[in-house]
């Protein structure tokens, strides 16, 4: 097995991400926002791009993934979309726009798929939107589920601590792996809960588990690119881990541009027509 598949596979459908969980292959996957890191992204051989509404965070600066809109979702995943050769693209759908009434779950997912190009939408929830995935379904619409913490129900749970804990919960969400696998989904996420149930649900289900939070005895692994890539260092959860320190990389090349112009070394001769 190649851990750089990107030339060994054209382009990654949800069959291929099914087939990857038989063989035991981790999938791998990073949020997208826009066009040029997409690309980078993409060719690194990364398999799933997710257009997340964490872009409510990292590039629109709300504090809660739940002010994004539809129309802006969309304007993400079209320019993830025409970057894209290879890796299989997942956009969230947003807060407000398939909770509580399966034919808007359908319009909604429909513009997405029609209006960016993407392949396939994610929702967050368990059997409590389960009318709205079955609808979702129905129209050809491959569904990515999303258990454990849901952001977009942060008002609910009052924190971002770890979920799941409790018996209970716990048995509500392994309930639920099972229901959004029974209706269809072709894959989960699993985020912030505890590593042994990640392991239970990973190892019961037949479709893909992604975590992100959720220990190593899962299918696969999601981050969020902004946080590993250390472009914004303020959000430090101990499931990160920082693979690049962007922040000190740009803030250094910045501090020096504005360096040059002031000086006036900017532009020399040889920059200047
Ligand atoms: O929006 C997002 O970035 C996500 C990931 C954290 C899985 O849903």
């Amino acid at each position: 097995m190649s851990i750089f598949p990107e030339l060994e596979i054209k382009k990654i459908t949800t069959h291929q991400i099914q087939e990857m969980k038989g063989r035991g292959e981790k999938i791998t996957m990073l949020t997208a926002y826009e066009y040029s890191i997409a690309k980078i992204l993409d060719s690194s051989g990364i398999d799933i791009l997710l257009v997340g509404d964490s872009a409510s965070n990292v590039i629109h600066g709300h504090e809660t993934t739940l002010p994004i809109t539809l129309d802006q979702m969309i304007s993400h995943a079209s320019a993830v979309v025409r970057a894209v050769q290879r890796a299989l693209v997942v956009v969230d759908i947003p807060f407000g726009s398939y909770q509580g009434n399966s034919s808007e779950a359908l319009r909604s997912a429909i513009r997405i798929m029609k209006e960016s190009g993407a392949h396939a939408i994610k929702v967050e929830g368990g059997s409590e939107i389960k009318d709205s995935i079955i609808r979702i379904l129905s129209a050809g619409v491959p569904v990515m589920g999303h258990l454990g913490l849901t952001p977009q129900s942060i008002y609910k749970f009052g924190t971002y601590t770890v979920r799941a804990k409790e018996e209970e919960e716990a048995k509500k969400l392994f309930e639920d792996a099972q229901v959004l696998q029974d209706l269809g989904c072709f894959g989960l996420v699993l985020e912030k809960i505890p590593a042994s149930l990640a392991k239970k649900v990973a190892s019961n289900l037949r479709i893909p588990v992604i975590g992100i939070g959720a220990g190593p005895d899962v299918d696969g692994q999601v981050l969020v690119t902004h946080d590993m890539l250390g472009i914004n260092n303020e959000f430090k959860p101990r499931f990160l881990r920082k693979y690049a320190n962007l922040n000190d990389i740009i803030t250094n090349a910045v501090r020096n541009y504005v360096k040059d112009v002031k000086l006036e070394d900017f532009p020399n001769n040889n920059e200047s027509y």
